[in-house]
């Protein structure tokens, strides 16, 4: 038996900026962002946030339901493609902040957005392993595209973090099958430069590598599973809401359904899981995990038993198709994304680009500065001292500002309890 997705949650930027001011802004037709790309708002970072402060929230919201499985943790690993730092990964500030086990490993992968899907993998095979323990997977990403470019629509940011372990099948959130296909082709559709905080992409030209990479992927799937029933939902890499309707077409295509089959399915089988992507964006290695975690909001207890087929896709190029049955586990799963969403401060365009840039100036020496929390967040990114980066938890009682901390203070956190 394979591993199982046990749990996850969900922690996405406090502003974001709806597509309709940012249509306005830019004088393009509402419709084109709205109807054209599926999307409807979008999640902004401020200065006090990055690819740390998200991963480490939504692992934060994972313990506050399971505080016991802290301990049991052994494998912490952060799928990202916005680290912010070539050398140390961001799984290490995160195995800091939530206090995890010294006896663990705590390491990043990156593959564009395919990085969390391969420490999924890699996760699922290691609890087998190490039955006693968990590990911890983290999708965490931050995607900015230069203003005024054709990506920047697409802009969003946000992480995921799930607990996979060993469980009996009726009890996995989500047990995974051994069965996975894969293609890899080596492209320039989608990249991002050591000198370049924003991406570079060729907008089209990624969307056919995205496709390819899905036919690919389904059909080495299918040589190894040989009939399989069809599965009940599916779940698409999520750039933007339009390209898992184009990626569906490409999969009816496959299977020879008409226009009119096509789209009752698609309203059936993929929409029930893309409404939180609508919302924040583009999340890079999270936005198949936020669509996995919006299904499971919307449809709860209904999905036990129901099987799932998932699609990853990382630019450059790496793509999965797997699937995976969900079990009582459900039960486990916090409905919290509403509340999240409306927690957040809507921004206007200016805002925005203040924002963005704000954001980006804390990414340089000597940027720290001691900012308040914004209401409910359980970690705030100060700044860089003397080339280090620091951070605050701001639910302990005497929240400090972490940095030059000497690793034998880190395992002192006390139970998570927001302040
Ligand atoms: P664009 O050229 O500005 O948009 O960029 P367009 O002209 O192609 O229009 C988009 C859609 O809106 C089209 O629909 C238009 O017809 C429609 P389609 O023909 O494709 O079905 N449209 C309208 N609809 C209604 N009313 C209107 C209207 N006007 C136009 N008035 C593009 C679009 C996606 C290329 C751009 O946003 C971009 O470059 N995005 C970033 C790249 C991207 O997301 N690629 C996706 C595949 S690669 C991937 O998923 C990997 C990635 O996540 C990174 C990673 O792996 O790390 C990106």
């Amino acid at each position: 038996m394979n591993g199982a997705i046990l749990d996850l949650a969900v922690a996405i930027p406090h502003h974001y900026v709806s597509h309709e001011e940012l249509a306005r802004a830019r004088d393009v037709e509402v419709d084109k962002y709205q109807q054209g790309l599926g999307c409807e708002e979008m999640a902004i970072c401020g200065p006090g946030e990055d690819t740390v402060t998200l991963a480490a929230e939504a692992a934060w919201r994972l313990f506050e339901h399971h505080p016991e499985a802290r301990e049991r943790v052994g494998l912490c690993v952060v799928g990202t493609e916005s680290g912010v730092d070539a050398a140390k990964p961001v799984a290490i500030y995160v195995h800091r902040l939530l206090g995890l086990p010294p006896n663990c490993r705590a390491f990043e992968v990156k593959h564009a957005c395919y990085g969390a899907t391969a420490a999924l993998q890699m996760a699922s095979a290691w609890v087998q392993q190490h039955p006693k323990r968990l590990a911890l997977v983290i999708a965490s990403d931050i995607a900015r595209y230069e203003r005024g470019s054709a990506g920047e629509p697409t802009q969003g940011a946000g992480a995921v973090a799930m607990l996979v372990g060993k469980a009996e099948e009726r009890d996995a959130l989500l047990q995974l099958s051994p069965i996975s296909g894969a293609f890899a082709s080596d492209v320039y559709d989608f990249w991002r430069p050591p000198y370049q905080s924003e991406a570079l992409v060729k907008g089209k030209y990624s969307m056919n590598c995205y496709l390819e990479g899905l036919q690919g992927a389904y059909e080495d799937y299918c040589r190894q599973a040989g009939d399989e029933p069809t599965p009940d939902y599916l779940l698409y890499h999520v750039p933007f809401p339009a390209m898992a309707r184009k990626a569906h077409r490409r999969m009816s295509d496959l299977r020879g359904l008409s226009e009119d089959l096509y789209l009752d399915d698609l309203e059936r089988r993929v929409e029930p899981a893309l409404w939180a992507n609508r919302k924040i964006g583009n999340v890079y290695s999270g936005s198949l995990y936020l669509a996995l975690a919006g299904l499971c909001e919307r449809k709860g207890a209904h999905l036990i038993g129901r099987r799932v087929a998932l699609f990853s896709y990382g630019s450059g190029s790496c793509s999965e198709y797997f699937t995976g049955r969900f079990g009582e586990g459900i039960y486990r799963f916090h409905r919290h994304l509403h509340s999240v969403l409306e927690a957040r401060t809507e921004v206007d365009v200016d805002q925005y680009e203040l924002l963005h840039d704000a954001s980006l100036k804390m990414e340089r020496n000597h940027s720290f500065q001691p900012a308040l929390p914004h209401q409910g967040q359980a970690f705030t990114f100060l700044g860089i001292r003397d080339h280090e980066r620091c951070y605050r938890q701001n639910f302990a009682e005497d929240a400090v500002a972490l940095s030059n901390a000497r690793p034998t203070a880190l395992h002192h956190t006390r139970p998570f309890q927001r302040a």
